[in-house]
């Protein structure tokens, strides 16, 4: 046992020590410098961390005595706004688990509604995971005040759209969350709808974003040419993502000089409902932009897993080939589309058939991402395409946001 001199010197030791070891920590910090992964090539953008890039979300800021906070707002852009399958009426957010986000007016939905409003009130893309946890999500959270969100697309008239969709979907969740309150749910859909903003003019806005979010059209040459027209536009510490389920996220990230801030950032359909993120590192993403975007997906209330740069990532690679030998099995006859579809619900206890979650998701996005996988491994017996999925696109029939699919929709 110590004596009580010597337990006194002890605890002097140990708070000295401490205060050495924070220092230490400290210092350690700043001289850290992002390592290039094993095996990638690193370009020259990406051996040093731009000297003002911080964590999007900073749970804590400690401001240096004598300095104001600079005022900057916590701007997200979400190019891609259209994606008019949120604003296409009847998408009421069903528990149903989906191929991927897409519905970038989802993403601004729940992004906005994760910033300011969320001080005050319970919020769509939080809400669901929130019942599980829901000390720690609302903390992240309330830690993500501040975001406001502008919403890109190629036209007004699809613009308006989209921000009319949002709004029936931001009505839907306060009609539910304030049952009792209609008072507090429109206050909470004013709030959330006046964090987003319109512009048809992407890089017009791209300097005062910290955050880029694309989720446009599943096309390599158009996601390209965006991207390399925001790069030159954005500020230094600006992180772009891509939202696509089956490109490869380096080949997109080629397009610009910020490989070593740029990621997979995968949603799922519908985005305020499904609680998975799939943050995509390339061999050329910093750890710095990783653990951001991971801090970014938890104060949405969302649940991140990580994934190499892998076709599909973790969620398409197994869900695509799934619904790929679902048709497939239509196509020999073996079976109806109902029944199959019956079958899955039933017997594998999932919430939607394939051939329902074909439409719900779109089949030309499904086409392009098997004739992609196709292109890149043409005897894998699973990437090969589907002469009814072919037929269906030729024809313009997309599924729900058509009105036709393998299913007729009202
Ligand atoms: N559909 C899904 O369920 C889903 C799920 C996860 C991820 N994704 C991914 O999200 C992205 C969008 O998918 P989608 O199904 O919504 O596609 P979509 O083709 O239905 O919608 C794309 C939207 O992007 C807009 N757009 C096209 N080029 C643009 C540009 N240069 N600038 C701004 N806007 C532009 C179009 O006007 C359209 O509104 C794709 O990368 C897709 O892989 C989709």
């Amino acid at each position: 046992m110590m004596s009580g001199a010597r337990r006194a010197q002890g605890a002097g030791r140990a708070r000295r020590a401490g205060r050495a070891g924070r220092r230490a920590a400290v210092n350690t910090e700043r001289r850290a410098t992002p390592r290039p992964e094993r095996g990638g090539q690193t370009p020259p953008s990406a051996r040093k961390e731009p000297p003002r890039a911080r964590p999007l979300l900073q749970r804590r800021r400690v401001r240096p005595r004598g300095r104001r906070p600079r005022e900057r707002p916590r701007e997200l852009l979400t190019p891609g706004g259209a994606a008019a399958r949120t604003a296409r009426p009847g998408a009421n957010f069903p528990a149903a688990s989906a191929l991927g986000a897409g519905g970038a007016p989802e993403l601004a939905a729940a992004t906005a509604a994760a910033g300011p409003v969320h001080r005050q009130l319970p919020l769509p893309g939080a809400s669901a995971f929130g019942r599980e946890c829901p000390e720690p999500q609302l903390q992240a959270v309330a830690a993500a005040s501040g975001h406001t969100v502008m919403l890109v697309d190629q036209t007004d008239e699809i613009l308006a759209k989209s921000k009319k969709g949002i709004e029936e979907s931001l009505r839907k969740v306060a009609k539910k969350k304030f049952a009792e309150n209609p008072k507090a749910g429109d206050e909470f859909v004013q709030k959330t709808l006046s964090s987003i903003t319109t512009t048809t003019d992407a890089a017009s806005v791209v300097h005062s974003t910290d955050l880029v979010v694309e989720a446009i059209v599943e096309n390599l040459k158009v996601k390209n040419e965006l991207f390399q027209r925001l790069d030159k536009f954005a500020a230094e510490h600006t992180i772009f993502a891509s939202n696509t389920s089956s490109l490869q996220i380096t080949s997109i990230a080629n397009a610009t000089t910020r490989q070593d801030r740029f990621a997979g950032l995968h949603f799922f359909n519908p985005v305020p409902v499904m609680k998975l993120v799939e943050v995509i590192k390339t061999p050329m993403t910093s750890q710095k932009t990783f653990e951001s975007l991971v801090d970014f997906t938890k104060a949405l209330g969302k649940h991140p897993v990580s994934c190499k740069d892998t076709p599909g990532f973790i969620v398409n690679r197994l869900l695509v080939p799934y619904l790929m030998e679902a048709i497939r099995l239509y196509e020999r006859g073996d079976a109806s589309k109902e029944d199959i579809d019956t079958a899955m619900k039933l017997g594998a206890g999932y919430p939607m058939g394939p051939f329902e979650l074909l439409d719900y998701v779109g089949l030309d996005t499904t086409k392009f991402i098997i004739d992609g996988w196709h292109e890149m491994d043409s005897k894998n017996p699973l990437f090969q395409p589907s002469q009814s999925l072919n037929q269906l696109v030729a024809e313009k029939k997309f599924g729900k946001k058509t009105g036709e699919g393998y299913y007729k929709h009202k």
